[in-house]
């Protein structure tokens, strides 16, 4: 875990009711795994909430006349090189605030009681709106452009078209470190792409803290897709990692009618309990991920679906985990990747109460890998019998041994020489283990 990050300066002033006086407190609450410690000066503040009960009449100056000194601090930090955040908080500024930003330009933000929770989320994106970046020294332009050209060892790449994320669920860090969501231009893309398949990469993945995000293409994802498809050579295309969110109706279509994209989606649900998924900040609920589920399967029925879960998120309670099961047992998963939660520094989540305990923790990891495990069996076994096509990539641990990939991810054993390797063949899968496909070749019969 890396360490805390360095004591900022919170300042909140708290007009009027003793429950104004507790939001205060749960604001410093949720502002805490942030590094903020509370401070009772407003001038070396690095954030300034003012909490008031009401802005109205003779309140109302009170508030905006604070305001204006605090303005007049906010430049001066400026003047130093310091920044200074500032927000009005409380119900009325739910119910104004355009007017509050209208009439003192120098407050950043504006939050209800209801966003409490999200005031990390509401502060970073404040801070990039300011053009300050988190983490990065770089435009990530700057840096695909300063990057070499590509030079591909064997016959699939990975290649970046996306980076950053907006989404802010409330365990994760990303959204702290690696900045905004954005896109690299397709023309960009199409080249890179243009020239790994001259080079022998018959399959790329594309990829994207939320690829399917990505807008640097006319149609989106699916236009960018459509576009690498008509690549002489570039015969597979995946791309990872996707948002529930962002799953739009031109990608499902794309599953459907692009050839060249495999059957195979990476759709993180990270838990089936809707108050916890809420929680999260997920944007989308076990059901609305179900029909999402449905509406993508309809498009290309053999479709094979991984995921992530996190168990033991604040606050899970044992129904609210067998809610998981439930939607894992609902959809049926080709793989998936699980973890138990883990409170990172800066997240809101971190804050949260009703941390799970790390033998509970544990507990429903260990249930929760068993069934994915057996959906994973249950789904390589399925696929004995059947000629899937498989690109072989590599040779392997025995001579006259080769390994490829099926359609659906899975690596394919197979006896044969070397040089069917960045070939698509045709195989019988005879043998599925837990992990991994055993193969025949399919002899073509004049
Ligand atoms: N604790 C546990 N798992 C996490 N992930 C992200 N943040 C955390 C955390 N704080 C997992 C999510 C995500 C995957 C890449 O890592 O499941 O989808
Ligand atoms: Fe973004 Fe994914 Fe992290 Fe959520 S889990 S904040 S979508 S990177």
């Amino acid at each position: 875990m890396s360490a805390a990050p360095p004591a900022r300066r919170l300042y909140i002033k708290t007009y009027g009711c003793q429950m104004n006086v507790y939001d205060s407190e749960r604001m410093a609450d949720v502002l805490a795994p942030l590094g903020y410690a509370m401070s009772d000066r407003p001038d070396d503040a690095a954030l300034a909430v003012l909490n008031p009960c009401h802005i109205r009449d003779q309140a109302t100056e009170k508030v905006y006349s604070e305001l204006g000194q605090i303005r007049l601090m906010k430049l001066a930090r400026a003047e130093a090189g310091e920044v200074m955040t500032v927000a009005v908080a409380g119900c009325v500024a739910q119910a104004e605030g355009e007017e509050i930003m209208r009439r003192q330009p120098a407050v950043d933000l504006v939050v209800g009681p209801q966003a409490y929770h999200q005031l990390p989320e509401l502060i970073a994106r404040t801070h990039r709106a300011r053009g300050e970046s988190l983490a990065c020294d770089f435009e990530p332009q700057a840096k695909f452009d300063a990057l070499p050209a590509r030079r591909p060892s064997g016959v699939t790449a990975f290649l970046t078209v996306q980076e950053g994320c907006d989404k802010f669920c409330t365990f994760c860090v990303v959204p702290y470190t690696r900045g905004a969501e954005w896109s690299r231009p397709a023309a960009d893309i199409e080249t890179e792409a243009r020239g790994l398949a001259e080079r022998g990469v018959r399959e790329v993945t594309l990829l994207g803290q939320n690829v399917n995000a990505y807008d640097g293409a006319e149609g989106g994802l699916a236009g960018l897709v459509r576009r690498l498809a008509a690549i002489p050579g570039l015969d597979r295309i995946r791309y990872t990692t996707s948002h529930p969110r962002d799953m739009d109706d031109a990608l499902i279509a794309a599953h459907g009618e692009v050839e060249a994209l495999m059957p195979y989606l990476h759709l993180p649900v990270q838990s089936g309990s809707d108050r916890i998924l809420r929680a999260m900040n997920r944007g989308h609920g076990a059901k609305s991920y179900l029909a999402l589920v449905e509406r993508i399967r309809a498009a290309r029925p053999d479709l094979a679906l991984s995921s992530d879960f996190i168990v033991g998120f604040p606050g899970e309670r044992e129904e609210d985990f067998e809610a998981t099961l439930d939607l894992i047992r609902a959809v049926g998963f080709a793989g998936a990747f699980s973890f138990k939660y883990s409170p990172r520094p800066g997240t809101p989540a971190a804050a949260m109460p009703g941390q799970v305990p790390e033998d509970v923790k544990s507990e429903r990891l260990a249930r929760l890998q068993a069934l994915l495990e057996t959906q994973q069996r249950a789904f390589n076994a399925a696929q004995a019998g059947k000629v899937l096509p498989v690109l072989f990539e590599k040779s392997g641990r025995y001579p006259g041994q080769i390994i490829g990939r099926s359609p659906y991810l899975q690596a394919v054993y197979l006896e044969a020489p070397d040089r069917l390797i960045g070939q698509i063949v045709a195989v019988e899968i005879n043998r599925a283990g837990p992990n991994s496909l055993v193969g025949a070749r399919v002899l073509e019969t004049a």
